[in-house]
């Protein structure tokens, strides 16, 4: 068995953004790439399960969803060869460890996940008062799955971004209390792996991230966007007016700017500052967005025509899910049994 585990989940929301590769996708494709790969049992995949606590497509066309996120992930970088990719939905046991760990959680830390607040959000006693929500059950257990998901594998390591941070503290409560509770050391206490996010803001407002549910036209950069439309898309975006200084990672003053030079940063796998040294010699705003499209393009154009391949290739698709869902399942068996067995089933 290998040394180390590493798990983590994205829920399939089948088109992708740039900010998604950079605040996600990225983070897992380097770790497939680092030669550790040899010694780590990396596992990732599509949170479907937890992806229905909201409204989704149904049937053959969420199918058709899941297996485009699934070819987004590999196109840009999340390598089969290196890691396990399978969907939640196709290992069962979670739903069942989710049941078990339900019963040790408290109401009362659930109701305090910033998550639930947010999605929970535009109801009137939002959050806390429940005799009138019209949110899901499953919305508000949300956390108790996604503590399944990562004790079932007694993961180690669980790469995440900061508004994943609190979800991940509650796991270990969880995990804690039941070792705790049935006297054993069935769980393994999982550390949070904090990606280095870079948070994309919005091309038309730099006050927003980026997001597949903001309607405004090019605010969004798709992955699967023509070169065309990313020359339009960063020809329109909204800078600044600031004429007598280079370009200089600035948020506070130059917010547009500033975003660009954090993509380019992220796409490039370079620092801030040697992103700003590389622009030292541009001068006007329309050089400056010539010069983020020529890296944008270059650097998309590989991974798009690979997702473009791959989304026409299901065959290839199911089998890596295939192999993912078998490797999961064996895991999450064990674990189960183990469960199982201190709980007296
Ligand atoms: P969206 O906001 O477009 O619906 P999701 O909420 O489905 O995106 O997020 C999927 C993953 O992408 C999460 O890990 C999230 O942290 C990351 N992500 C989404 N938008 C951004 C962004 N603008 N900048 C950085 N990371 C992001
Ligand atoms: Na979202």
């Amino acid at each position: 068995p290998k040394e180390t585990s590493v798990f983590s989940l994205v829920q399939p929301s089948g088109t992708m953004h740039l900010g998604n590769y950079l605040g996600a996708l990225s983070c897992w494709g380097d770790l497939c790439r680092i030669k550790q790969h040899e010694t780590q049992d990396l596992l990732f995949g599509l949170a479907d399960l937890h992806a229905i606590t909201v409204p989704q497509p149904q049937g053959k066309e969420f199918m058709k969803q899941k297996y485009d996120t699934l070819a987004y992930l590999i196109a840009f970088g999340v390598d089969p060869a290196k890691c396990k990719l399978y969907m939640q939905s196709d290992v069962r046991e979670h739903a069942e460890l989710a049941w078990y760990l339900s019963t040790i959680t408290n109401i009362s830390s659930l109701s305090r996940m910033t998550q639930w607040k947010a999605k929970s959000a535009g109801e009137k006693n939002k959050a806390t008062d429940f005799s009138n929500s019209s949110s899901s059950l499953g919305l508000f257990s949300y956390p108790v799955l996604q503590a399944a998901d990562v004790l079932i594998f007694k993961s180690e390591y669980v790469p995440v971004g900061e508004d994943q941070v609190q979800h991940l503290e509650l796991t270990r409560e969880i995990a804690e209390k039941f070792n705790k509770q049935f006297n054993c050391d069935v769980f393994k206490i999982p550390k949070v792996l904090l990606t280095p996010t870079k948070k994309i803001y919005n091309l038309k407002n730099s006050e927003k991230k980026m997001s597949k549910s903001d309607p405004r036209p090019g605010a969004v950069l798709y992955l699967s966007e023509s070169n065309e439309d990313i020359r339009k898309k960063i020809k329109k975006a909204t800078t600044d007016s600031i004429t007598d200084k280079a370009f200089r990672f600035d948020p506070k003053e130059r917010p547009g700017i500033s975003n660009f030079i954090n993509i380019l940063a992220g796409i490039e796998k370079k620092s801030i500052n040697e992103v700003e040294v590389d622009l030292e010699n541009l001068r006007s705003h329309s050089d400056f967005k010539q010069y983020v499209g020529d890296k944008l393009i270059d650097w998309i154009e590989e991974p798009r025509e690979k997702y473009l391949e791959l989304s026409s290739n299901p065959d290839y698709l199911i089998q890596v899910a295939l192999e993912g869902k078998i490797h999961a399942q064996k895991k999450a068996q064990e674990t189960l049994r183990q469960v199982r067995e201190v709980m007296g089933f």
